[in-house]
């Protein structure tokens, strides 16, 4: 069984091919930082008319690096959460091929595609495990039973982590996308230079709150001018201690997460789970308690093609069948997908 899948919920357009057998057979991605850079954040309708120009070509550039005669068999696409023009984009194409092609379509939640993305690599985690999902939109812990039985263990009160580092890149006078920007400004940063709070942490509970934190670092630059103006120095040093801030409450909450549950295994994955700082510190924390942290590689943190690809032929493979649902969903809530005894447990 091959599936093409496609990403389209946000600002990246992602197409990839996965083989059941020999896994990711290619892949195409196309950012759509320039269309954005100059707005400061991510502009809907230009999204959307982006997507529109760049998927077709995507798809046959994945077709051909996979060789001609690597078929799809089936057509896995985002349906939601995500912005609903952009995703409509990725929805009607992947319909009409499945119906020009005669291959069954597979609507794929956005998140249970960021979850899955870890299997793609050569040490894949066997269930069960707890996933931490940090993306722009969604910060999760979710406890992961098999394919389809998720139970949102804590989630954020407000921001996203990603929201928050993108909003705190914004104070801080960087460009978007604001969290890569953040996190190599942070890398100059020295520690300790800068007292900001761990919101939530601390306390029972494996929910999390950002926006205070953001609130923080908009207080703290408005009462030392010097964190805006002087110098690279002084925002280098409040961006690292924004960045260890909440590097420090994801992996409390993970460590506590797997506690609560008896799992060993966490998976980290979202936009987020790129950064290094987070990366080094939840290995390292999560293995002196005697667990195992997966990662997707770097480039399958972020939005593409392969995870939805990958979690359609999942879906098709357990025979559980695709979710109905009829178009995209803009907003969705990830245990919605768990069957209802599982709901019920949580
Ligand atoms: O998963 P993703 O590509 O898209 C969504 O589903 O939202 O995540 C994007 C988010 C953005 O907020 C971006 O700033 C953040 O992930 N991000 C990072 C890093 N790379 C991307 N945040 C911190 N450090 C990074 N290295
Ligand atoms: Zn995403």
């Amino acid at each position: 069984m091959r599936v093409l899948g496609i990403e389209t919920s946000c600002d990246e357009t992602g197409v990839a091919l996965v083989d059941a057998e020999r896994g990711l057979l290619s892949h195409a991605l196309h950012s759509q930082v320039d269309v954005h850079r100059r707005y400061g954040g991510v502009v809907p309708e230009l999204a959307s008319r982006d997507h529109i120009q760049r998927l077709l070509p995507l798809v046959n550039e994945v077709l051909e690096r996979a060789g001609g005669e690597a078929k799809a068999q089936a057509i896995a696409y985002t349906a939601g959460p995500g912005l609903v023009g952009a995703l409509l984009v990725g929805a009607s194409l992947a319909r009409a091929l499945a119906f020009a092609w005669d291959v069954p379509v597979v609507p794929v939640h956005h998140m249970e595609g960021h979850l899955l993305a870890p299997m793609l690599e050569p040490d894949p985690p066997s269930f069960p495990f707890v996933a931490l999902l940090v993306s722009g939109g969604h910060t999760l812990l979710v406890e992961v039973e098999a394919v389809g039985c998720y139970r949102i263990l804590g989630r954020s009160l407000d921001d996203a982590a990603g929201e928050a580092f993108d909003k705190t890149a914004k104070l801080l006078g960087l460009p978007y996308p604001g969290g890569p920007a953040l996190a190599e400004l942070a890398g100059r940063g020295r520690p300790g230079q800068w007292d900001l709070p761990r919101p939530l942490l601390g306390r029972p509970g494996l929910d999390f709150s950002f926006s205070g934190l953001k609130t923080a670092v908009m207080v703290a630059v408005r009462q030392r001018p010097e964190g805006r103006q002087a110098g690279h120095q002084a925002r280098a040093d409040l961006a690292r201690a924004f960045e260890e801030a909440v590097v420090e409450t994801l992996v409390a909450k993970s460590l506590q997460a797997l506690q609560a549950t008896g799992h060993k295994r966490l998976v980290v994955a979202g936009g987020v789970g790129a950064n290094q700082r987070l990366r080094e510190a939840m290995r390292r924390q999560v293995e002196a308690n005697g667990g195992q942290v997966y990662y997707p590689s770097l480039e399958f943190c972020t939005d593409n093609g392969a995870m939805i690809a990958y979690a359609g032929l999942r879906r098709l493979a357990d025979a559980q069948g695709p979710i109905e649902t009829m178009s995209v969903r803009p907003r969705w809530s990830l245990d919605s997908l768990s069957p209802p005894a599982v709901n019920e447990s949580g």
